[in-house]
């Protein structure tokens, strides 16, 4: 980050403290409930969001060799992430095109050619169709040149390998990347690996989910017996960075920097710092690791959530503390995950007709109106 930027924020936040007031928008604004509940805008999300913006379908460190591969969900469809034999990553929907058995059921391996388990036919790791049984007899004039397996756009950034789900889309990385790109690429996300994970299916809109870690409204109160206690009351600023965001929480300790000189200040050290990469990537910066939060939408009120905590490689082995670290976030984060579960339920009883949000909720309205930007809603 920016050293000029780094002291701004600060600075920002300290005067907010002083003058015991909140990052506040203009007003009030509202979101109507079926963007949480209707399968009809869900399908929308999928076909303009999901399945056209890139996801991050792994983390560098999962396939760190040619040949190696996982087997991944993005957007409803699965895919297959491998490198080929230069060490390119790639990415394929998970698709015989013979008669379309999927190709590989485990989740991850070691191959350099995927066999079809219906009639062995046979991909290279870089897409051709290179063999299959009796073509010559059976597919007569069959142009092998059309049946690669259908390659999806992949890009290798950040320490993450992103994926467009729709293999008829092409997006330009560099420029939609380009507002949060320096501050991502300074994290040294691929010097990191993963050091603990876990997965689970909540029953919650993403966007509930997305929401719970845009405002510190519910700090003091819903994460008392959590982090509560180490964060100031109601204090985060937010930036957007083209359809991403950077948000800053405020740590009860920001206050002693005042009593340093600024060439002291570190942002990192006071706060957490949350990236949100529209639409289904958050990062929650520690002071010395990096919390990865990969949302996968399966329905209007179902998402799947991956919880990583990525660790510097050279500090991996001392796996006391990265668990100690992970039961600490996984317990935070799962009463954020819990209350967005009570939110859906909450919806589901047409008590509300609208979400409300307060002036310094004005993340969650502007998170909005990126999703609302690429669907018709
Ligand atoms: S469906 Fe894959 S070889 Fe026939
Ligand atoms: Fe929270």
């Amino acid at each position: 980050m920016d050293r000029a930027l780094e002291l701004n924020l600060i600075e920002e936040l300290l005067g907010l403290r002083e003058a015991k007031t909140h990052f506040l928008d203009q007003a009030i604004e509202f979101n109507s409930v079926d963007h949480y509940q209707s399968e009809i805008i869900f399908n929308e999300e999928r076909e303009s969001i999901f399945t056209r913006l890139p996801a991050v379908a792994a983390h560098v460190c999962e396939i760190p060799n040619p040949s190696d591969f996982v087997k991944r969900e993005v957007a409803g469809r699965s895919i297959i992430v491998t490198r080929d034999a230069e060490g390119k990553a790639r990415a394929f929907l998970n698709v015989c095109r013979h008669r379309g058995t999927q190709l590989v059921s485990e989740e991850s391996g070691c191959k350099h050619r995927f066999t079809c388990p219906y009639h062995a036919w046979t991909y290279a790791n870089s897409g051709e169709l290179v063999s299959a049984p009796h073509l010559e007899s059976g597919f007569p004039g069959l142009d092998k040149a059309q049946y690669s397996l259908k390659a999806l756009q992949c890009d290798e950034r950040f320490g993450f390998i992103w994926v467009v789900a729709n293999p008829e889309v092409t997006i330009d990385f560099e420029q939609y990347f380009a507002p949060i790109a320096d501050e991502a690429e300074a994290l040294d996300l691929a010097d990191m690996a993963i050091a603990r994970e876990e997965k689970k299916v909540h029953k919650s809109n993403w966007k509930i989910l997305v929401e719970g870690g845009l405002e510190s409204y519910h700090f003091k109160v819903a994460h008392r017996k959590t982090i509560g206690p180490y964060f100031e009351d109601n204090l985060s600023s937010y930036q957007m960075l083209g359809d991403h965001m950077r948000s800053v929480l405020m740590r009860s300790s920001m206050h002693t920097l005042k009593e340093l000189p600024t060439s002291q200040w570190r942002l990192r050290d006071h706060a957490n710092i949350i990236y949100t990469f529209f639409p289904t990537t958050q990062l929650l910066v520690q002071q010395d690791h990096v919390v990865w939060i990969n949302s996968r939408p399966v329905s209007a009120t179902e998402t799947e959530l991956r919880l990583v905590t990525l660790a510097p490689t050279s500090r991996l082995e001392d796996d006391t503390y990265w668990e100690k670290n992970h039961r600490i976030t996984s317990n935070t984060l799962n009463e954020d995950f819990v209350i967005g579960e009570s939110i859906q339920a909450g919806l589901a009883t047409g008590a509300n007709e609208q979400m409300t949000f307060g002036r310094f909720e004005g993340a969650l309205p502007e998170f909005n109106r990126v999703v609302k930007r690429y669907t018709s809603a």
